[in-house]
């Protein structure tokens, strides 16, 4: 942790469980997060990604404590904390009537941009909406905020007075950036903000939430599925699987020497435009993803692992610093700099 961080994330689980049977008793626990710990500074991007269901959204929700709308059972362990400049506030711990002073520090931009606006609200009252609750700003105040974020996304502040169902997909997004960023946020979480639209349209998208982040000083989890995007706008990149973190370190050194055998297989897909590096060997994982109802013991990758080892079953493997702030949870590669 340095001076600059703003938010330290340490041994965080989340926990749903499955009820069933006629007594509807806990029949199981689904772990959509088992433990991880990675921080983000004050105007830093992390890139994070992994396949599908390995708990991205999960700690994105964690992240501005919004699991317990969702899933009021829910277990969520271990601190999210955050040094904002008037103290240190651990969101893991928060109650909900506490919570609602730090809100406006934390938003989030959803993946569906057709799901996550009100279809009866206008874009006024959408990007109000924050303002009337967390700032005391009236209603003058709050038009004029609502045109000035409109046009900082590249809208008309007479597009104010529409509603969602008339805008583009990629428009939509635009509203979206609006609304979270409507209050000053310190960490806008960033959940796969670009993957529902067309190609064309994804990179206009991403470069305003890069001028975005640069102007307003704002912190990024940036959730992605494209590892080429994470790696040019990520300071920083975590790579989940099943719950757990697999690597997490500088974004350079993640993806051009990636440590952990996931790591090594995901990126091994990407496509690359050097071609020096062209012939780079693929490597293929067997099979799916376990469900995180059964997760394998030890290791959870072991059952797809290139590597694995019968000692890889026996205990979870330890999450430690390879190299100077590149933390990888994998003891084989740490003993040997394996060729895969
Ligand atoms: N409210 C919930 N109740 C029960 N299980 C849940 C709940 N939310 C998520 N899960 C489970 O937790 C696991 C992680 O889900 P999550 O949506 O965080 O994954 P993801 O990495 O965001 O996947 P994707 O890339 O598909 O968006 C999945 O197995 C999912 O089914
Ligand atoms: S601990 Fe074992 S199974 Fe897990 S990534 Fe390392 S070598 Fe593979
Ligand atoms: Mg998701």
């Amino acid at each position: 942790m340095s001076k600059n961080t703003l938010v330290d994330v340490k041994n965080l689980s989340v926990h749903f469980p499955v009820h069933g049977g006629v007594f509807s008793k806990r029949v199981a626990t689904v772990k959509a997060v088992d433990g991880i710990s990675f921080s983000i500074d004050k105007k830093q991007i992390v890139g994070m990604v992994g396949e599908s269901g390995c708990g991205k959204t999960t700690v994105g929700r964690a992240m501005i404590n919004i699991l317990k709308y969702i899933s009021p059972e829910v277990e969520v362990g271990g601190s999210i904390e955050y040094h904002f400049d008037d103290g240190i506030v651990d969101f893991a711990k928060l109650k909900a009537s506490e919570m609602r002073k730090y809100r406006s520090r934390v938003q989030m931009i959803f993946q569906d941009p057709y799901a996550s606006l009100n279809p009866r609200m206008t874009v006024a009252q959408i990007i109000s909406e924050p303002l009337q609750l967390h700032t005391k700003m009236n209603a003058k105040e709050q038009r004029d905020r609502v045109g000035w974020l409109l046009d900082k996304v590249g809208l008309q502040p007479e597009q104010a007075r529409r509603f969602p169902h008339e805008f583009s997909g990629g428009q939509r997004q635009r509203i979206g950036i609006a609304r979270a960023l409507a209050t000053n946020p310190d960490l806008i979480i960033c959940d796969e903000p670009v993957s529902a639209l067309d190609v064309s349209i994804q990179a206009q998208v991403i470069n305003l939430m890069m001028d975005i982040q640069d102007e307003f000083d704002v912190s990024y989890l940036f959730i992605a599925h494209d590892l080429s995007v994470v790696e040019h706008i990520s300071d920083k990149i975590a790579v989940m699987y099943l719950g757990d973190m697999a690597e997490y370190g500088d974004a350079q050194d993640v993806y051009h020497h990636p440590r952990h055998p996931y790591s090594k297989a995901l990126l091994s897909a990407v496509p690359l435009p050097d071609p020096s590096r062209k012939n780079r060997k693929r490597i293929v994982l067997k099979g799916d993803v376990p469900t995180p109802l059964n997760k394998p013991s030890g290791c959870a990758f072991r059952t797809r692992c290139p590597i694995a080892q019968p000692s890889c079953a026996e205990s979870k493997p330890e999450f430690k610093e390879h190299a100077k702030d590149h933390f990888v949870a994998c003891p084989i590669v740490e003993k040997k700099a394996l060729n895969l």
